[in-house]
């Protein structure tokens, strides 16, 4: 086990929602549709703020719920596919906004996995040694990748970042196995983000197009084959039933890709708990939004073991086992 210890976490989403209900005006759909299909009632949607404001949010919470000074952190790192820009990237900027003079920072985009590749990439600084404290934030904005007359995405998803601190401890606590795999010869099930080549060389490489496009139903099979099979390999790493783990806090792309999920465990949905209902996907802000709400909620002890298991764009799959 790598001693890593989540010193604590924490959520930032915009205060506005948006219903099922209030998309009926903007295109044909309903609640009716939405809800049974996806288990999504709403979603928050930025009205002002960008990936960086929501990130900055989480990242001033956490210093402030920890009493860490922000010249304690070693890095900050942000998984987001809905960057403010390319450049800055959107943790630079956050580590400009707290002022962390002594964190290096950047960027990792791993789709709807970056949640866990980013605790992956985290834990393995702290535990090299190299670094002691560390903090990972998932942040999206993707109510700007999604054409809004579009209702076979637009409906999905919603804006929101949730973050932790982590610091290398000697305390029995930490990543107990991990399994990620990239399944890139079908990565083309999920789309977003194409910039436009216009070069004066090659002529037009590759047309402009921000938004968003997937094919829904591969990429639900694609959910509820594969991610059991990863989740599988991760638990005979960490030498685990799956009885044993107290809680799966799954990526919240679809109620009843986490119902598949927990049946074929055999487990009870309790122990998959969801939050689609209110945020929506909020793609790598989803995992972090969900840990941080049970934690507050009190459910969350020491000595608990959790399953943290993201799937999504590249096609990419990440499982971790880890004892709090
Ligand atoms: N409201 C009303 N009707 C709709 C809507 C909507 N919002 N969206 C699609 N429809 C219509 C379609 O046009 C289609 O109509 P047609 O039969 O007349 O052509 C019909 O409903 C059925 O559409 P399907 O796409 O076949 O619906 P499906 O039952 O597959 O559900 C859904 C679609 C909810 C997207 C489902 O496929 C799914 O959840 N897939 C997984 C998606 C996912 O998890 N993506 C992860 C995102 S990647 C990431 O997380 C970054």
């Amino acid at each position: 086990m790598e001693n890593i210890k989540i010193v604590t976490t924490a959520m930032q989403v915009p205060e506005r929602v948006v219903t099922n209900d209030e998309l009926t005006g903007l295109m044909d759909t309903s609640d009716e549709w939405i809800y049974p299909r996806t288990g999504i009632h709403q979603r928050h949607v930025v009205t002002t703020e960008n990936t960086s404001d929501l990130a900055t949010s989480v990242a001033k919470k956490l210093l402030e719920q920890s009493g860490w000074d922000a010249a304690d952190l070693d890095f900050i790192i942000v998984g987001t596919m809905s960057p403010d820009a390319l450049s800055p990237h959107t943790a630079a900027i956050v580590q400009g906004n707290i002022e962390a003079p002594n964190a290096f920072a950047f960027d990792l985009n791993a789709a709807c996995s970056g949640f866990v590749y980013g605790m992956s990439v985290a834990s393995s600084f702290l535990s090299s040694g190299r670094y002691q404290k560390g903090m990972f934030i998932g942040a999206e904005v993707l109510s700007k990748l999604v054409d809004w007359k579009d209702r076979t995405v637009s409906v999905l998803f919603g804006d929101g970042a949730g973050g932790v601190l982590l610091e290398k401890t000697d305390e029995p606590v930490g990543l107990i196995a991990e399994e990620l795999q990239s399944f890139g010869d079908r990565g083309q099930a999920i789309l977003t983000g194409r910039f436009a080549n216009k070069n004066a060389f090659a002529g037009e490489i590759s047309p402009l197009d921000p938004y968003f496009h997937q094919d829904g139903r591969s990429v639900y099979g694609f959910a509820t084959r594969e991610v059991p099979k990863v989740m599988q390999k991760a638990l005979e790493k960490a030498g685990t039933e799956a009885d044993d783990v107290d809680f799966y806090l799954t990526h919240q792309a679809n109620k009843r890709i986490v119902e598949s999920m927990a049946k074929n465990f055999g487990q009870p949905m309790d122990k998959f708990p969801t939050n689609m209902e209110e945020y929506g996907n909020t793609s790598a802000g989803s995992t972090a939004i969900l840990l941080d709400e049970l934690r507050r909620s009190g459910q969350l002890k020491p000595g608990m073991k959790v399953a943290f298991v993201g799937f999504g764009g590249g096609l990419a799959i990440g499982v971790q086992i880890w004892q709090l």
